[in-house]
């Protein structure tokens, strides 16, 4: 049995107080960060050079001991896997080549996925061999995007605005879009079976951008296809826990934990914690959702934004986060702030 709080809490049990980790733990805000982000010369170089990735996943869990690391990686490193060109422009986020037809689709090449990923995988052995040396209390997630998500900004190729492309081929051309999807569900599952075969403990599903489909669309392109490979994720991998984030879902929420096979989900910020346990199964994790400009604010509003999470969390199974990434202006003192209020609990 594991001792792992973060673990436990996944298994179903009300730890307090809560584990906590934060999303993009790793990331701008620390200089240490900064600085071996300077020495890879570009963030797919740090994604891909298992020795640069595994020390800044585990740069955070030094400094806070946090009780989860998330692997340092990008959800767009799975089209990347399939061969599409992207590249992550200084103040511009992420490019990709556009797929916008059957010749841009048949362009991406499934076969190579594991191949082209190999280098990740090294860096969740070595992050896991570090935290069982040194921070053995620290759970290891690896991830990927939902389908739905990357897949629009495969069909966008950028990110920045509301996927106006991407969602309107899903009106116009759904049997394309529908094609797109699938090879991404295919590359998807190889992707994360890989993540738990090199030793990730917890596995989640970033679905950034599910809250701009309508009620019907997030049916057919956030629930069937999120279901379908959570399904094979727990079928193939039963003791690894899943966690979905249906960004922006609103109500939705409720349909998406009912119908999904995973232990946790997570709640953005703009989501009522108390409304959460009221309408997500009992047994099921909560996590989240502290705002990020909160912990750039710090202060008495982040410790009281952040008792009143604890508060209505309480008792139930719960995983401290926040509703959405860290931010790069948040200053590092703020975070050691959060943790003092969050391990008094
Ligand atoms: O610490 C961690 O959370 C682990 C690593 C991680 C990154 N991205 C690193 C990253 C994770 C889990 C992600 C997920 C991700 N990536 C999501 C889903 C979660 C979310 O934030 O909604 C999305 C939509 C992306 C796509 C993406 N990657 C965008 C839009 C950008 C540009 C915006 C930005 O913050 O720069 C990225 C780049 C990126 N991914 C960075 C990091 C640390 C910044 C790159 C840099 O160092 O220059």
């Amino acid at each position: 049995m594991t001792t792992k709080p973060f673990l436990r809490t996944l298994a179903g049990e009300a730890v307090w107080p809560p584990p906590v980790w934060l999303m993009r733990q790793a990331g701008r805000y620390l200089p240490e960060y900064r600085e071996v982000r300077g020495q890879a010369g570009g963030f797919i170089k740090l994604c891909t050079t298992p020795e640069l990735a595994a020390e800044v996943t585990l740069q955070p869990i030094r400094r806070y001991g946090f009780d989860a690391a998330i692997l340092f990686s990008d959800i767009l490193m799975v089209p990347w896997a399939m061969g599409q060109g992207l590249r992550f422009a200084e103040g511009e986020g992420p490019l990709l080549d556009p797929v916008r037809d059957r010749a841009g689709l048949d362009a991406l090449d499934l076969d190579g996925v594991a191949e082209r990923a190999a280098p990740i995988m090294e860096t969740v052995r070595r992050v896991r061999a570090g935290l069982e040396a040194d921070h053995p209390n620290t759970a290891l997630i690896g991830f990927a995007g939902s389908p739905w998500t990357v897949a629009c900004y495969m069909v966008e190729g950028r990110g920045g605005g509301e996927f106006a492309e991407a969602r309107r081929m899903a009106f116009r051309d759904p049997e394309l879009f529908a094609a797109v999807m699938e090879k991404l569900e295919a590359a998807t599952l190889t992707y994360l079976l890989a993540q738990a075969d090199a030793g990730a403990e917890a596995l989640m599903l970033f679905d950034s951008w599910a809250g701009l489909l309508s009620p019907s669309g997030f049916r057919r392109w956030v629930i069937e296809p999120s279901v379908r490979l959570a399904t094979a994720l727990r079928a193939a991998r039963p003791d690894i826990p899943l966690i979905g984030f249906p960004r922006l879902a609103g109500p939705l929420l409720a349909e998406y934990a009912a119908a999904m096979p995973i232990q946790a989900v997570a709640m953005d910020t703009g989501m009522d914690p108390k409304w959460a346990a009221a309408h997500v199964p009992a047994q099921m994790a909560l996590q989240g959702n502290l705002d990020p400009q909160a912990v750039v604010a710090g202060g008495p509003a982040l410790e009281e934004e952040a008792r009143a999470i604890l508060a209505a969390m309480r008792g139930r199974p719960f995983i401290f986060n926040l509703g959405h990434g860290i931010v790069p202006p948040t200053p590092p003192e703020h975070v050691a702030q959060l943790m003092d209020v969050l391990r008094a609990g």
